[in-house]
Formats: C-alpha cells, sequence, structure tokens
C-alpha cells in the first residue's frame, strides 16, 4: 500500500499585542520587561512626547503610528470634530489588524499605569479579541508614594482609596485614613468644599508635582485650610496628586 502526503497550507502565525507602560517621570523608570518588549517590536504605536522620550530605546526602523490621546473611548471626543478621531480610529484599526495578521509584534506604548485613567485603555476593548498583554510599570501613584517616603497602609484595618478631585463630589462612606486624587480638570474651591464635608479644615493636604522627574519632582505639605487659601495661587501643574488624611508632615 502506496502511503501519500497530502500537502498542508501553513497556517498562519498570528502575532502579538502589547501594551507596554514606559513608567511615569524619567525614561530610565521603565522596567527591563518594558525595555525588551519595546525593543522586539515591528510597529509601534506612542503619543507623541512618549515617543520622543523613548526613541533611542526603539528597534532600528520599526514603524511609528501616533497612539492618539483616548481612542476608541468617549475622552477622544470631547470638544472635538468626532468625525476626525473616527478616521484615526480606522486607520489605527486596519494597521493594527493588518500587522498582527502578518505575525508582527504590535507594542502601544503609554506613560503610567494604563488601567489607571490611561489614555490608551481603549485600546484594550477595541482589540480584546487579539489578547493584547499589558506589561505593567510605574505609575504617578507608586512615583508619588516613593516621594512621600513613609508606609501609607501598614496596619490590616486602613483604608486608602483613590478617585479624582470631582470623584469625591458625592462621596458619603466613612473618609479613608489616606485619600489619593488624580487632578484632572482641578477646580481648587470645590475640591477644598467637598474635602471639608469629609476631613476637618488642619487636615494634613500634600500636593505631589512632577513625581518621577528627579530634576523636578516637588512635595507641598499643606493643610486643608492652607490649600483652600493658597490653592489657586499655585498654579497647581496637570502632573500633580493630592494625599489627604494621615500623612506624616514631619518626613
Ligand atoms: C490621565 S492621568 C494618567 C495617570 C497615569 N496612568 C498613571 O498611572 O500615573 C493623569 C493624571 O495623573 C497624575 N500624574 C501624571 N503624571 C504625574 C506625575 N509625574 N506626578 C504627579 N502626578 C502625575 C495627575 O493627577 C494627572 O492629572
Amino acid at each position: 500500500m502506496s502511503t501519500k502526503t497530502v500537502p498542508t497550507t501553513p497556517t498562519p502565525t498570528q502575532g502579538e499585542m502589547y501594551l507596554v507602560s514606559a513608567g511615569i517621570g524619567d525614561a530610565d523608570n521603565l522596567t527591563l520587561k518594558a525595555l525588551k518588549t519595546i525593543q522586539s517590536a515591528d510597529l509601534i504605536l506612542a503619543m507623541p512626547f512618549v515617543e520622543k522620550q523613548l526613541a533611542e530605546h526603539f528597534p532600528e526602523g520599526v514603524e511609528i503610528l501616533d497612539a492618539g490621546h483616548g481612542l476608541f473611548t468617549s475622552l477622544a471626543r470631547s470638544g472635538v470634530d468626532s468625525s476626525e478621531i473616527e478616521k484615526r480610529e480606522t486607520h489605527v484599526r486596519h494597521r493594527v489588524r493588518q500587522a498582527v495578521s502578518e505575525g508582527l509584534c504590535v507594542v502601544v506604548v503609554e506613560f503610567g499605569d494604563p488601567t489607571l485613567f490611561g489614555p490608551q485603555v481603549g485600546y484594550l476593548g477595541e482589540f480584546h479579541d487579539l489578547n493584547p498583554v499589558i506589561i505593567p510599570g510605574i505609575s504617578s501613584f507608586n512615583a508619588a508614594n516613593a516621594l512621600l517616603a513613609q508606609p501609607l497602609l501598614h496596619s490590616s484595618s486602613q483604608r486608602l482609596m483613590m478617585t479624582t478631585a470631582g470623584g469625591i463630589k458625592d462621596y458619603t462612606g466613612i473618609p479613608p485614613d489616606v485619600l489619593v486624587l488624580f487632578t484632572m480638570r482641578l477646580n481648587v474651591e470645590e475640591l477644598c468644599s467637598n474635602l471639608l464635608k469629609l476631613y476637618t479644615s488642619d487636615t494634613p493636604l500634600v500636593l505631589v508635582l512632577s513625581a518621577g522627574f528627579n530634576k523636578h519632582e516637588r512635595v507641598i505639605h499643606l493643610t486643608l485650610e492652607s490649600f483652600r487659601e493658597q490653592g489657586e495661587e499655585l498654579e497647581i501643574p496637570w502632573a500633580c496628586l493630592i494625599y489627604v488624611g494621615a500623612i506624616d508632615v514631619d518626613r
């Protein structure tokens, strides 16, 4: 009996997709795992400032696309022409899917922790079927904690809560021992009046600015009262986390 070899069509190798954290602040806050993943990329998507900061680590000749800000979420659509956003999304969708179907490695690079208000988090939902893998990295929260240099959670009964400055507006629960606030769209007066419903006016309030940028990072110790008085004058930059509650001011 003769045996016949049936020619098989090679199975196309599916590529891979990663959402890689560049860390926060200086470029050397990148983890080794993030670096290795970036160096294996065939297509990189990054915001222009992230690209500029990490360009020396990108593989030579790699294709780079602007990752946009909030693509595939409502964030990208706030106050702009949504047809422009749709055009960009269509282009990104097409290019990413084509690259993965060709067996290539697609890397979306994001600053901070992508799962904490990350502008690239929409890629996870849009490309869910491609099983994107997150390579974690340093968040502004980690970098700011390092600057505070004190235990924030050190007994099992302590509570730490994170939200945005606007996120505590309707909060009526037990005030957490430490409240950490991302400051997007900060309104100092409104924030103070909401905080004063939860904490006394002498409660420590700390601003951590530009965490992770060695040359610029700064910590400003205030109380809720002095923040109410001086907050507007401080011209708080975008890169600021606010800590309220059981923070040791003598550190
Ligand atoms: C869109 S969120 C992105 C957060 C990011 N995914 C992370 O993990 O840090 C931006 C907010 O993060 C905080 N932030 C970002 N970079 C910071 C930095 N270097 N220092 C302090 N806060 C920062 C600020 O509250 C800012 O308004």
